[in-house]
């Protein structure tokens, strides 16, 4: 795989070096050069420790690697602003990212700030999640030797017990120093290499017992530093146990070891999107291409933001196809820099990837509209195969990059790529790259943005949207099982492969009237009544279709229903085999001892 190569960018300038030679804490971009001559270029932190899984080491190393001595957002942050106060509108402090990096006062500013998040998420579930992660790490000094888990697994643990264990996404956690990975899956050291980015590498892995096959990111302990980078690792853990999206990468299990964290997630056999564009002819997508996928990334945005959690680092790369089927859908992945956010809070971490980082970063004042604007510059790159503002391995510096961002400076050229392009595109590109972002849409106004919503509505037309009736009957049963039988399917429903779901994906779409990936009970009774009243089970009341929704609804505090929870209700539709009753039984059988107890 292309993804996999690094090569050298030795003819990329780099003006910028002098301001950004590597220092304590920083970490510099690695560019992996692709064949129409864009580089993949990894993401950065400004202060070292908001990229959980980096060091000074590793940073030098891969400066050294790529011929490079730095650049990416420390850099063009670094030279916005010549003494502003921190998180002022005209510019981060150039000298407050000095201090974060020598372990100064920002430091500080930036570790009560993430340990708050960690608490707000603990309190979200029982309330002492955060308490018990935020203290123990700091107090214990040397992080290497230890008795209990370095990022609070146990915890964590404990705390989804406390829950009633299953009632939340399922996800399973291994005790750490418990069972090793290794015992479960094979390749965990060998195995193919799927990728690889800052934290380490992701292997192909396959389940020993099924013979299903996994991608295991690798997470370096050794390499994380700083308690502000163990917080960044809960944080990515957190955030990927909290999501449930057809759009978003599934994490399945989570092993820690004395010297690892493993991260065991769905498989996407489709390769990167930024190899995909690579592949299309002339380098970049038709338009309709274009919006399909744009469309399931702001659904996968919409989704995120509404569950308060920032991406911050969307690019091509963090987009893969779930298969190699030319109709494969897109997942989100790379929560290594998302973090979880109130609304109206205002962000001043300086993280992202150059390409597509947004001119309200480099200022280090920013929400989560940063990520609407990396999906304007990946819709642009989709349309030409060029980046809007450089900063993918062309022979720009980055000075100019920064200020091209600043400005919002791009043009629809060269003419005989983007005079192909319709207007309606482009007014969408325009809306999304706005550089102030009050005035950019939300991922939900970007949804109704008319190119994208005629192309969609163009493949609304193409593709039947009634519900299978069999679907709907499989609903209308599933309120009479006992919950018992409810939380099984639910389980089940979690072990399911691609494959199994894939008729329930487009039967999901169709419920989800107003893309934000989960549905309503107004969706549901638009959707159901009519249906039903075509099919053979006749006209359902709005009270039946309540109870269908109730029924589904594992969470009675939500007033949505989750994608898997969607998927127990239509198991029946599913073909379910050997393998997934083994998964399901390992997954209740936490402590292994051969029985599952469920307590419901
Ligand atoms: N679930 C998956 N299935 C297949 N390949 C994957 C999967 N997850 C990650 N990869 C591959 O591994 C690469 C690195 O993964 P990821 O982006 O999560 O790691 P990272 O170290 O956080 O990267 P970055 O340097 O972008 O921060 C991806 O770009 C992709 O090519
Ligand atoms: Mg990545």
């Amino acid at each position: 795989m292309a993804c996999n190569i690094y090569l050298k960018v030795s003819s990329v300038e780099q003006p910028l070096s002098a301001l950004q030679t590597p220092q304590k804490g920083l970490v510099v971009a690695t560019d992996r050069v692709s064949t129409n001559g864009t580089s993949k270029t990894d993401n950065i932190s400004l202060h070292g420790e908001t990229n959980s899984h980096s060091t000074p080491a590793a940073a030098s190393a891969q400066s050294a690697n790529t011929g490079t001595s730095g650049g990416g957002i420390s850099a063009l942050a670094a030279c916005t602003s010549t003494g502003g106060s921190n998180g002022s509108d005209t510019g981060l402090d150039t000298r407050g990212s000095e201090a974060a990096l020598a372990g100064g006062p920002t430091t500080t500013l930036g570790a009560s700030d993430e340990r708050s998040d960690i608490s707000s998420i603990g309190s979200g579930t029982t309330g002492s999640m955060g308490r018990g992660l935020g203290t123990s790490h700091r107090s214990s000094g040397n992080l290497h030797k230890r008795a209990s888990s370095v990022i609070g697994l146990d915890s964590m643990i404990d705390n989804r017990r406390e829950e009633g264990g299953l009632t939340a996404n399922v996800v399973h956690m291994e005790v750490p120093f418990g069972k090793p990975i290794e015992e479960v899956y094979d390749g965990v050291q060998t195995g193919p290499v799927l990728g690889s980015g800052i934290s380490g590498v992701v292997r192909l892995v396959t389940h020993k017992a099924t013979g299903v096959k996994y991608a295991v990111k690798c997470l370096d302990l050794g390499l994380v530093e700083t308690e502000e980078g163990l917080n960044q690792l809960r944080e990515e853990i957190f955030i990927m146990c909290q999501l449930d999206h057809p759009n978003i990468v599934r994490l399945e299990e989570v092993y820690e070891s004395h010297s690892e964290i493993y991260l065991v997630q769905e498989l996407c056999l489709g390769g990167e999107l930024f190899d995909r564009l690579d592949e299309q002819p002339d380098y970049h997508y038709t338009e309709a291409e274009c919006a399909r996928l744009i469309k399931q990334m702001l659904c996968a945005v919409r989704y995120l933001h509404s569950k308060g959690i920032i991406h911050r680092d969307l690019k091509l790369e963090n987009f893969l196809f779930s298969s190699s089927a030319p109709d494969s859908e897109l997942k989100m992945i790379d929560f290594g820099l998302s973090k979880h956010f109130q609304y109206g809070e205002i962000q001043q971490q300086a993280v992202g990837t150059p390409y597509t980082v947004a001119p309200e970063v480099i200022r280090g004042r920013y929400d989560e509209r940063c990520d609407i604007w990396a999906i304007g510059v990946i819709a642009f790159l989709l349309l030409s195969g060029d980046p809007p503002f450089g900063g993918c391995g062309g022979p720009e510096p980055l000075m100019e990059v920064r200020s091209n961002i600043l400005n919002g400076a791009f043009e629809f050229e060269p003419a005989e790529i983007w005079d192909l392009v319709s207007d309606k595109a482009k007014e969408f590109i325009n809306a999304l790259l706005v550089t102030n972002p009050k005035f950019r849409p939300t991922a939900m106004d970007a949804q109704k943005i008319d190119w994208l919503k005629e192309w969609s509505n163009r493949t609304k037309c193409e593709n039947d949207q009634t519900l299978n009736p069999n679907v709907v009957r499989a609903l209308v049963n599933f309120k009479e099982f006992s919950d018992m039988r409810k939380l099984l399917c639910e389980v089940l429903s979690f072990t399911l492969l691609p494959e199994q779901i894939k008729d329930l994906r487009k039967e999901f779409e169709t419920l989800d009237t107003d893309g934000s990936g989960e549905i309503s009970l107004l969706s549901l009774k638009q959707v159901l009544v009519t249906n039903a009243g075509a099919g053979s089970l006749g006209a359902l009341t709005e009270e039946e279709v309540e109870d269908i929704f109730n029924a589904m609804r594992v969470k009675k505090t939500e007033t949505t229903i989750r994608w898997h929870e969607f998927i127990a209700a239509g198991l029946s539709q599913c073909e379910v085999d050997d393998r997934n009753l083994r998964l399901a039984f390992d997954r209740l059988d936490n402590d292994h001892k051969g029985v599952s107890v469920l307590l419901t």
